[in-house]
């Protein structure tokens, strides 16, 4: 069986581009992953999301485990299988979105006792029933189990975060053993505090993960802060392991991350917005319900080959979203994760022939222009 494994290619600066192989597949780096929280990537057909060129899909523990269960979906074949998406998964473990969406949250040294907020009914996750579930679920890439603190906090508060998620990073190591093929991934915290990222980045080192996740970020702090800790908190992990930022971002944030040494990331922006009428482009946002639209012949944007672009104008896009017709979201949320994934082969064509600065620059000239 292939084992996982990480391969740099080129190098620009901070920038890496490379490969990820696993038994599922590869995944060229730096990646997008779209988020397919509930097993599906909402409005989109798998075989879709594939098409935009997508090597690799986020599922959620959390929403998983509350329905259908972790239990059913490996009694129906595992989550690739239920879901008809057979390149790699990666999930996250639970511990993030226990504290955005459950409700009667308790938190111990044991885990998170919370109710659901889907019917009230209690539940208990720790690094050990999180690894289980994974488990359950097939993924191929395992996140640890930590816990991201809520903004506003003190340094004290993020310095006693960090250091219970990394008990529990090694707690998720124990637990999760020896699966060849299978990716186990620590997750860095500590805020915007540069000691507290070094303590935690440490600590993950001397357990050893297959990855290391920035967590922690996008969290209200700014592009400016975040961009802050990059500089820094990338220098802190391993250089020949991939280095994955959770939960980012818009388009001028991935191109950030990315020059500062990112080789992963995810966001549920390109497919939440594609439903809200919101596209992403070259030149920027658009706002398709925007009344100038409503006579517009043109498409979304004339160099993009995605099927919202290619066969329909602008009007079109705004009447449907203005009639709330189900292939408002489908469409949008084509475009958008078409767009996210170019940007992506941009980059990854860019640090391999050493001319990121100029990709770069040429990013940002185009959205300084504006929509059409
Ligand atoms: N998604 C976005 N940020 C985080 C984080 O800090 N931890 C986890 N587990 N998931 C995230
Ligand atoms: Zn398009």
């Amino acid at each position: 069986m292939t084992k996982f494994s990480f391969t740099r290619n080129a190098t620009d600066g901070a920038a890496r581009t490379g490969v990820i192989d696993t038994p599922r597949g590869q995944i060229r780096t730096p990646a997008f992953m779209p988020v397919g929280t509930a097993a599906t990537v909402k409005a989109m057909m798998p075989e879709s999301v594939a098409a935009t060129g997508a090597d690799i899909l986020l599922g959620n523990t959390y929403h998983l485990m509350l329905r259908p269960t972790a239990e059913r979906i490996a009694g129906l074949g595992g989550l690739h299988t239920f879901m008809n998406w057979d390149k790699p998964i990666l999930t996250d473990s639970g511990g993030f979105q226990v504290m955005s969406l459950a409700s009667l949250r308790k938190l111990t040294e044991e885990g998170v006792r919370f109710a659901s907020h889907i019917d009230g009914s209690k539940h208990m996750l720790t690094p050990e029933r999180s690894m289980e579930i994974q488990k359950l679920l097939g993924s191929d890439i395992v996140m640890c189990f930590d816990e991201c603190p809520a903004l506003p906090a003190t340094e004290a508060e993020v310095a006693a975060s960090m250091r219970l998620s990394m008990r529990w990073a090694q707690r998720s190591r124990d637990a999760f053993g020896d699966r060849p093929g299978h990716a186990l991934f620590g997750i860095q915290q500590g805020g915007v505090t540069r000691e507290l990222r070094a303590e935690s980045a440490e600590k993950l080192k001397e357990i050893g993960f297959d990855g290391y996740a920035v967590g922690g970020l996008a969290v209200g702090e700014g592009q400016e802060a975040m961009f802050g800790v990059l500089d820094y908190a990338c220098d802190m992990l391993p250089e020949d392991k991939p280095r994955y930022l959770m939960g980012v971002g818009k388009p001028d944030d991935i191109v950030g991350a990315v020059e500062r040494g990112i080789d992963m990331m995810d966001c549920v922006l390109p497919s939440r917005s594609g439903r809200t009428g919101q596209a992403w482009t070259r030149r920027g946002q658009v706002n398709i319900k925007n009344a100038r639209h409503a006579d517009d012949p043109r498409p979304l944007d004339e160099a993009c080959s995605c099927p919202a672009c290619s066969n329909y104008s602008r009007a079109y896009l705004h009447h449907v979203f203005r009639s709330q017709e189900m292939i408002s979201g489908m469409l949008l949320t084509w475009h958008n994760l078409h767009y996210y994934q170019e940007l992506m082969a941009g980059l990854r064509a860019a640090i391999s022939e050493g001319r990121l600065a100029a990709f770069v620059a040429d990013f940002h000239a185009l959205r300084a222009q504006g929509d059409i």
